[in-house]
């Protein structure tokens, strides 16, 4: 086993083996500190680095019917992100009207629990991201570029403004760029009406109904797509440049086709972090099946989920990984069209019954084997 080397503060103390990790730090050679920090659970060891690490959910995870087993896993969590439940179609049955329900109950029980909270998310044209009456809205206006600005501005003020100060990073816009391609989505309201703009229009706004709130743009399919992600980056400095306040990069992770390529992506975030920019991975799941013809398929996919943590932690500026899903019995992956051919896909850090699997296990032991 390759030695550990644990960055404390000004100190380094090396640990050889993985066994550290979950019996405490007792495994490290020296130092006070080393032997105080005892075992920790994840989101211990989450604290301890200096790294969100969050949880996308839907309300059922957190109501009153749940069970102490789920609530329980859901406070190995630092950070929640609304599955589905703050989407504009989710939130807004009709225009003008909002139906707030499980949003609330979902940033209530994060903040009881005392949980960051990712938005998510304000604009995105993809499957469930558009009311469904957002069409004929427009269809109806004489100014269709004035009515959407209306109702973008509308819909932010009513939900940014609702959240100040609960809601810490909105993905303010989701996958503005074409599904594999380099260039900005045609396919999509927002740009056909507004423009490359309607992007700084909406970061303007939602920056005055909550200052305090770091502003995202979120993408899928950067990290195996090269020319996309240098897309993503020409795209966020032209905003920057227009002057608009973007404060960081979300990359999605969701790891269908290929395992993560480690290098890469820590090379990603470094170009994201040079820019100045923050960087979070914000829906990361990476399917069993990608493993089948490995000898230990559950210790691969766990490989393959520390090479993601071991990225991010390496780069100061990203601050934070969200996985899509809580347990392997809700994931979005089995009724997903691209995906749900290869059932159960079991991508997620608890098995079916909410027992943490060996990827939850190296999570803990990459977060432990760093201090930020
Ligand atoms: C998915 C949800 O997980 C599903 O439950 C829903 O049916 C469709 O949307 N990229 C995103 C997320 O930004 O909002 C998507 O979430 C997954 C892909």
């Amino acid at each position: 086993m390759l030695p550990l080397t644990l960055n404390k503060a000004r100190r380094v103390v090396v640990c050889t083996g993985m066994a550290f990790a979950l019996l405490g730090l007792a495994a490290c050679s020296d130092g006070p500190d080393a032997q105080s920090l005892g075992p920790v659970g994840l989101n211990g060891a989450a604290r301890q680095a200096g790294l969100q690490v969050g949880v996308a959910l839907n309300v059922s995870a957190v109501a009153e019917t749940a069970s102490e087993q789920r609530r329980s896993a859901v406070r190995e969590f630092t950070s929640v992100t609304a599955e589905n439940a703050m989407k504009w179609a989710s939130l807004a049955p009709a225009p003008g009207r909002y139906e707030f329900g499980p949003a609330d109950q979902l940033v209530n029980a994060a903040l009881a629990n005392g949980q960051r909270v990712r938005g998510h998310t304000l604009f995105w044209h993809r499957l469930n991201g558009l009311p469904g009456w957002l069409e004929a809205e427009l269809g109806q206006a004489s100014d269709r570029a004035g009515r959407l600005r209306e109702l973008m501005a509308n819909h932010i003020d009513t939900v940014v403004g609702r959240y100040a100060g609960q809601v810490a990073q909105w993905d303010v816009i989701n996958e503005p760029l074409s599904i594999v391609g380099a260039d900005l989505d045609t396919d999509n309201v927002f740009s056909q009406l507004l423009g490359e703009q309607y992007i700084d229009l909406a970061l303007l706004h939602a920056h005055a109904a909550d200052p305090s709130a770091e502003l995202y743009i979120n993408e899928t399919f950067t990290e195996f797509v090269p020319t996309k992600f240098d897309a993503l980056l020409a795209l966020a400095q032209r905003v920057l440049d227009r002057g608009a306040p973007l404060h960081g990069l979300g990359l999605q992770g969701h790891f269908f086709f290929q395992p993560p390529d480690a290098g890469l992506l820590q090379e990603q975030l470094q170009r994201i972090a040079a820019m100045g920019l923050k960087v979070e991975i914000t829906e990361l799941d990476i399917p069993l099946p990608l493993f089948n013809a490995e000898p230990d398929p559950l210790a691969a996919q766990a490989g393959a989920y520390a090479d993601v943590f071991n990225a991010c932690l390496a780069v100061p500026l990203c601050s934070g990984i969200t996985v899509w899903g809580l347990d392997d019995a809700n994931t979005w992956l089995d009724s997903f069209e691209l995906t749900q051919a290869s059932a159960p896909n079991r991508p997620l850090l608890f098995d079916d019954q909410l027992r943490a699997k060996p990827a939850y296990d190296s999570v803990v032991a990459a977060l432990l084997g760093v201090m930020r």
